[in-house]
Protein backbone atom coordinates (compact mmCIF):
# COMPACT_ATOMS: atom_id res chain seq x y z
CA UNK A 1 0.00 0.00 0.00
CA UNK A 2 1.40 3.26 -1.22
CA UNK A 3 0.55 4.97 1.98
CA UNK A 4 2.18 2.25 4.53
CA UNK A 5 5.06 2.57 1.72
CA UNK A 6 5.59 6.50 2.29
CA UNK A 7 5.10 6.00 6.20
CA UNK A 8 7.93 3.58 6.66
CA UNK A 9 10.51 5.61 3.90
CA UNK A 10 9.54 9.24 6.02
CA UNK A 11 9.98 7.24 9.34
CA UNK A 12 13.47 5.24 8.03
CA UNK A 13 15.01 8.58 6.91
CA UNK A 14 14.10 11.21 9.62
CA UNK A 15 17.36 10.74 11.49
CA UNK A 16 18.92 11.56 7.95
CA UNK A 17 16.41 14.48 6.79
CA UNK A 18 16.63 16.29 10.26
CA UNK A 19 20.39 16.78 10.73
CA UNK A 20 20.81 19.49 7.42
CA UNK A 21 18.00 21.19 9.05
CA UNK A 22 19.23 21.33 12.48
CA UNK A 23 22.68 22.50 10.90
CA UNK A 24 21.00 25.94 9.48
CA UNK A 25 19.91 26.85 13.10
CA UNK A 26 23.14 25.62 14.76
CA UNK A 27 25.35 26.54 11.92
CA UNK A 28 28.18 29.53 12.07
CA UNK A 29 31.54 29.54 13.64
CA UNK A 30 34.87 28.14 12.34
CA UNK A 31 34.36 26.63 9.05
CA UNK A 32 35.81 23.11 8.43
CA UNK A 33 37.91 24.19 5.80
CA UNK A 34 39.72 26.62 7.59
CA UNK A 35 39.34 29.11 5.32
CA UNK A 36 41.59 27.07 2.55
CA UNK A 37 40.96 27.00 -1.47
CA UNK A 38 41.60 24.90 -4.00
CA UNK A 39 42.75 26.03 -7.19
CA UNK A 40 41.40 29.68 -5.97
CA UNK A 41 38.05 28.65 -4.67
CA UNK A 42 37.36 27.63 -1.09
CA UNK A 43 37.59 23.77 -0.33
CA UNK A 44 33.99 23.51 1.30
CA UNK A 45 33.13 27.38 2.11
CA UNK A 46 32.17 29.63 5.07
CA UNK A 47 28.35 27.31 4.83
CA UNK A 48 30.13 24.12 6.20
CA UNK A 49 30.62 24.42 9.54
CA UNK A 50 31.91 22.62 12.21
CA UNK A 51 29.38 23.30 14.89
CA UNK A 52 26.45 22.63 12.03
CA UNK A 53 28.23 19.31 10.93
CA UNK A 54 28.51 18.13 14.63
CA UNK A 55 24.63 19.68 16.01
CA UNK A 56 23.40 18.29 13.07
CA UNK A 57 24.52 14.26 13.40
CA UNK A 58 24.16 14.65 16.82
CA UNK A 59 20.25 15.74 16.24
CA UNK A 60 20.13 13.10 14.10
CA UNK A 61 21.47 10.12 16.81
CA UNK A 62 18.94 11.71 19.50
CA UNK A 63 15.71 11.95 17.05
CA UNK A 64 17.15 8.03 15.98
CA UNK A 65 16.82 6.98 19.63
CA UNK A 66 13.61 8.74 19.96
CA UNK A 67 12.09 6.49 17.03
CA UNK A 68 13.11 3.54 18.15
CA UNK A 69 11.55 3.77 21.60
CA UNK A 70 8.47 5.00 20.04
CA UNK A 71 8.26 2.56 17.11
CA UNK A 72 6.91 -0.39 18.75
CA UNK A 73 4.07 1.68 19.85
CA UNK A 74 3.25 3.04 16.59
CA UNK A 75 3.71 -0.50 15.22
CA UNK A 76 1.34 -1.85 17.94
CA UNK A 77 -1.25 0.61 17.20
CA UNK A 78 -1.31 0.83 13.63
CA UNK A 79 0.21 -2.57 12.23
CA UNK A 80 2.96 -0.35 9.65
CA UNK A 81 6.07 -2.20 10.10
CA UNK A 82 8.44 1.07 11.35
CA UNK A 83 11.98 0.14 11.19
CA UNK A 84 14.13 1.01 14.59
CA UNK A 85 17.48 2.17 14.88
CA UNK A 86 20.72 0.45 15.93
CA UNK A 87 23.34 3.19 16.70
CA UNK A 88 25.21 2.21 13.26
CA UNK A 89 22.39 2.59 11.21
CA UNK A 90 22.07 6.04 12.87
CA UNK A 91 25.42 6.90 12.97
CA UNK A 92 25.05 5.82 9.25
CA UNK A 93 21.77 8.01 8.39
CA UNK A 94 22.59 11.40 10.34
CA UNK A 95 26.41 11.65 9.22
CA UNK A 96 26.28 10.29 6.36
CA UNK A 97 23.52 12.95 5.81
CA UNK A 98 26.35 15.82 6.48
CA UNK A 99 28.75 14.33 4.32
CA UNK A 100 26.69 13.67 1.39
CA UNK A 101 26.07 18.02 1.44
CA UNK A 102 29.60 18.27 2.51
CA UNK A 103 30.09 16.38 -0.78
CA UNK A 104 28.23 18.86 -2.50
CA UNK A 105 29.52 21.81 -1.70
CA UNK A 106 32.82 20.65 -2.39
CA UNK A 107 31.40 19.45 -5.86
CA UNK A 108 29.69 23.05 -5.99
CA UNK A 109 33.10 24.64 -5.40
CA UNK A 110 34.97 23.46 -8.21
CA UNK A 111 32.20 23.80 -10.68
CA UNK A 112 32.69 27.83 -9.12
CA UNK A 113 29.04 28.18 -7.70
CA UNK A 114 29.58 30.09 -5.02
CA UNK A 115 28.03 29.68 -1.54
CA UNK A 116 24.33 29.34 -1.58
CA UNK A 117 23.86 29.28 -5.28
CA UNK A 118 21.48 26.40 -6.02
CA UNK A 119 22.93 23.35 -7.92
CA UNK A 120 19.53 21.30 -8.71
CA UNK A 121 19.26 17.90 -8.38
CA UNK A 122 22.45 17.82 -6.21
CA UNK A 123 20.99 20.05 -3.71
CA UNK A 124 17.98 17.44 -3.34
CA UNK A 125 19.65 14.58 -3.01
CA UNK A 126 23.35 15.13 -2.09
CA UNK A 127 22.43 13.89 1.47
CA UNK A 128 20.21 10.91 0.35
CA UNK A 129 23.23 9.31 -1.61
CA UNK A 130 25.62 10.02 1.69
CA UNK A 131 23.03 8.77 4.47
CA UNK A 132 22.17 5.69 2.36
CA UNK A 133 25.67 5.01 1.13
CA UNK A 134 27.08 5.44 4.67
CA UNK A 135 23.82 3.94 6.25
CA UNK A 136 24.32 0.46 3.90
CA UNK A 137 28.52 0.60 5.05
CA UNK A 138 28.38 1.15 8.57
CA UNK A 139 25.38 -1.60 8.83
CA UNK A 140 24.50 -3.44 5.61
CA UNK A 141 21.99 -6.12 7.29
CA UNK A 142 20.42 -3.34 8.75
CA UNK A 143 20.60 -1.32 5.32
CA UNK A 144 19.08 -4.43 2.96
CA UNK A 145 16.46 -5.56 5.82
CA UNK A 146 15.15 -1.40 5.78
CA UNK A 147 15.60 -0.16 2.25
CA UNK A 148 13.50 -2.61 -0.37
CA UNK A 149 13.69 -1.22 -3.78
CA UNK A 150 9.78 0.12 -3.58
CA UNK A 151 11.14 1.99 -0.51
CA UNK A 152 14.15 3.66 -1.96
CA UNK A 153 11.43 4.47 -4.90
CA UNK A 154 9.65 6.24 -2.62
CA UNK A 155 12.62 8.38 -1.09
CA UNK A 156 13.72 8.96 -4.27
CA UNK A 157 10.68 10.79 -5.23
CA UNK A 158 9.35 11.51 -1.80
CA UNK A 159 13.18 13.62 -0.81
CA UNK A 160 12.81 16.53 -3.13
CA UNK A 161 9.29 17.46 -2.49
CA UNK A 162 10.19 17.63 1.27
CA UNK A 163 13.79 19.32 0.56
CA UNK A 164 12.33 21.93 -1.24
CA UNK A 165 9.26 22.35 1.14
CA UNK A 166 11.22 22.67 4.21
CA UNK A 167 13.70 24.84 2.71
CA UNK A 168 10.85 27.45 1.59
CA UNK A 169 9.36 27.31 5.12
CA UNK A 170 13.29 28.11 6.27
CA UNK A 171 13.62 31.41 3.96
CA UNK A 172 10.30 32.35 4.76
CA UNK A 173 11.15 32.51 8.06
CA UNK A 174 14.45 33.92 7.72
CA UNK A 175 16.93 31.46 9.23
CA UNK A 176 18.24 30.48 5.78
CA UNK A 177 19.41 33.34 2.74
CA UNK A 178 17.78 31.17 -0.44
CA UNK A 179 14.68 29.21 -0.89
CA UNK A 180 16.71 26.23 -1.83
N1 LIG B 1 25.44 24.59 7.89
C1 LIG B 1 26.57 24.38 8.69
N2 LIG B 1 27.29 23.20 8.57
C2 LIG B 1 26.90 22.24 7.69
C3 LIG B 1 25.77 22.46 6.87
C4 LIG B 1 25.07 23.64 7.00
O1 LIG B 1 26.92 25.22 9.50
N3 LIG B 1 27.62 21.10 7.61
C5 LIG B 1 24.68 25.87 8.04
C6 LIG B 1 25.44 27.06 7.45
O2 LIG B 1 25.14 28.17 8.26
C7 LIG B 1 24.81 27.19 6.07
C8 LIG B 1 23.37 26.82 6.33
O3 LIG B 1 23.44 25.80 7.34
O4 LIG B 1 24.93 28.48 5.54
C9 LIG B 1 22.63 26.32 5.11
O5 LIG B 1 23.18 25.12 4.62
P1 LIG B 1 23.46 24.89 3.08
O6 LIG B 1 22.33 25.36 2.24
O7 LIG B 1 23.86 23.48 2.94
O8 LIG B 1 24.76 25.80 2.83
P2 LIG B 1 24.99 27.07 1.91
O9 LIG B 1 25.28 28.24 2.81
O10 LIG B 1 23.92 27.20 0.92
O11 LIG B 1 26.35 26.72 1.19
P3 LIG B 1 26.63 25.73 -0.03
O12 LIG B 1 26.55 26.54 -1.27
O13 LIG B 1 28.00 25.23 0.25
O14 LIG B 1 25.60 24.64 0.02
MG1 LIG C 1 22.47 26.06 0.20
Amino acid sequence: MLLELVTVAFWAMLPAYVPNNVAVLAGGGAPIDGGRTLGGRRLLGDGKTWRGTAVGTLAGLVLAQVLTVFAPVIVRMTGVALPTFPITAALGLAFGAMLGDITASFLKRRTGRERGVSFPVVDQLDFVAGALGCAALFDFAWFSATFSPPVLGVIVVLTPVLHVGTNVVAYVLGLKGEPY
